[in-house]
């Protein structure tokens, strides 16, 4: 069931039988991965590779460039440990089979020869997928070269976040990447638009009907959204120096989660009016200021490798947004990621209004938080509705409890198979559309330029103290806990 409105970008009951026959003529017949030798593909890609050859939808040859001149051999082996350190190696054939398909390009991107090995690489390939696993300052140089060697013509290009590191980069790099690719060929990934517990806030608010009357400013105190890491850096020091927690996930995934929760619904059945949507919503927050965003900087930050010695990048941050529109006019929305926080664990908590009158002792606010819709996103995903009910006894006093919905279902693709999987076949649904990418950035525009120093905190903490007095005239933070996954 595809709409008329939506061919070239995907819709809502994606794959289904008729999708696919339709878009067989269309699928990629080869997937290049620069950047084969670095950590995404050695992290994420390799393992998705190999679950989309288990699951049989990965049929192409699979080309590896990189900087190294790495044999055949070496490629593969690097395969092989990537699957094994993701998981365990369940399935020897189509670990045979994806190997088979592997071919090694090594050479500098800035050289020609590079792309015309690669040429020779792909044989006859007529479509392929190119995806950029790599440093953000080498895209334009990748894409400009497969435009020279005629790597373009008919081809895709998956390119990974950040896109640009402000919004003038960003259009750069847009207006680069279409003069080499038309529009409808460029995949943006946000890995986080692939993984099944956010494309669930999508579903679970416009499949409901008790939900839309109370989801706006009458109803909704505040929103907040927590990505929390337990872990630092992990040897990405030099990356991070270079971007920070707001250009690394604020920018991108947790304003993919806020545009979820806050659009409209979409004028119709299909990817592109969701797409409309949520665009609309990053073009109605209110651009950040330096009194909004509280930004901190774990102990131990400094002596990472790659790492200057007086760095000020800010590992947390947290912030208060406002979104001006008539849903949501006045409420206030908090977002706060970080690394080496007291947990991993990322959670979305809608704080409902108190009821208008106390007529129980117990009533909120005096007690606790609010009756609170909350969404688990990772490392499980649950969604979960905070009602108080009455404790048995003479007293009319009661407690908190949440009905819990929980649905982890098992064999769900990785975020990476998904989207790796839908942009092999030309299907735009799960990736950000560049307008909607330039008006983030803008958001962004005044707090990458002017902002407060970043705060010490210590490893194991929920961040500095700073966080707190942000939030604290609409209450506290809500700390996911950690639960086995
Ligand atoms: C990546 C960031 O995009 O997302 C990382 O670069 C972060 O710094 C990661 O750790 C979080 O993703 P996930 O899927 O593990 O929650």
């Amino acid at each position: 069931m595809k709409s008329k409105r939506d061919s070239a970008q995907g819709n809502i009951h994606h794959r289904t039988k008729s999708n696919n026959v339709a878009d067989a003529a269309d699928a990629t017949d080869a997937l290049v991965i620069f950047g084969a030798t670095g950590d995404l593909a050695r992290k994420m890609i390799f393992p998705a590779l190999y679950a989309m050859t288990k699951r049989g939808v990965l049929n192409v040859p699979v080309v590896g460039v990189a900087g190294s001149q790495w044999r055949q051999a070496q490629l593969r082996k690097q395969v092989t440990d990537s699957i094994r350190q993701a998981g365990r190696i369940d399935d020897r054939d189509a670990l045979k089979r994806l190997l088979s398909r592997l071919r090694y390009v090594g050479g500098d991107y800035n050289d020609p020869a590079t792309f015309t090995a690669l040429k020779q690489a792909l044989g006859g390939a007529r479509r392929p997928a190119h995806y950029l696993a790599i440093p953000p300052a080498l895209f334009a140089t990748v894409i400009r070269g497969l435009g020279a060697a005629g790597l373009a013509d008919q081809a895709r290009v998956i390119v990974e976040k950040p896109f640009g590191r402000d919004l003038a980069s960003a259009r750069e790099l847009n207006r680069i990447a279409l003069s080499v690719f038309a529009e409808d060929s460029i995949f943006r990934i946000d890995h986080y638009l692939g993984k099944e517990a956010i494309m669930n806030i999508l579903y679970f608010r416009f499949a409901n009907s008790f939900l839309e009357p109370i989801w706006n400013r009458n109803c909704v105190a505040s929103v907040q959204i927590t990505l929390a890491e337990d872990f630092g850096v992990k040897g990405r020091g030099a990356f991070y120096e270079s971007a920070g927690c707001l250009r690394d996930v604020i920018q991108n995934h947790l304003f993919q989660i806020v545009a979820l929760l806050a659009m409209e619904p979409p004028a119709y059945q299909g990817y592109g009016a969701v797409h409309c949507e949520k665009a609309k919503v990053f073009q109605a927050m209110r651009p950040l200021l330096p009194d909004d965003v509280v930004r901190g900087q774990y102990a131990g930050y400094r002596k990472e490798p790659g790492v200057a010695k007086d760095s000020d990048v800010e590992t947390f941050c947290a912030l208060r947004l406002f979104i001006d529109s008539w849903r949501w006019e006045g409420v206030p929305w908090y977002l706060r990621s970080g690394k080496c926080l007291a947990a991993t664990a990322a959670e979305v908590l809608v704080e409902l209004k108190p009821p208008p009158q106390k007529l129980f002792d117990d009533s909120t606010p005096l007690a606790g938080r609010a009756n609170y819709l909350r969404f688990r996103l990772s490392p499980n995903a649950a969604v979960a509705l905070a009602a108080r009910v009455k404790r048995a006894g003479k007293e009319f006093v009661g407690d908190q409890r949440e009905l819990y919905l929980l649905d982890q279902q098992p064999n769900a693709e990785t975020p990476y198979e998904r989207l790796l999987g839908d942009a092999m076949a030309g299907d735009g649904a799960l990736f950000t559309r560049q307008d909607a990418v330039e008006a983030a950035w803008a958001v962004l525009a005044q707090v990458l330029d002017t902002r407060h120093r970043a705060h010490r905190y210590q490893p194991g903490s929920w961040g500095p103290q700073q966080a707190n007095a942000l939030i604290a005239a609409d209450g506290i933070w809500h700390n996911p806990i950690q639960e086995a996954p």
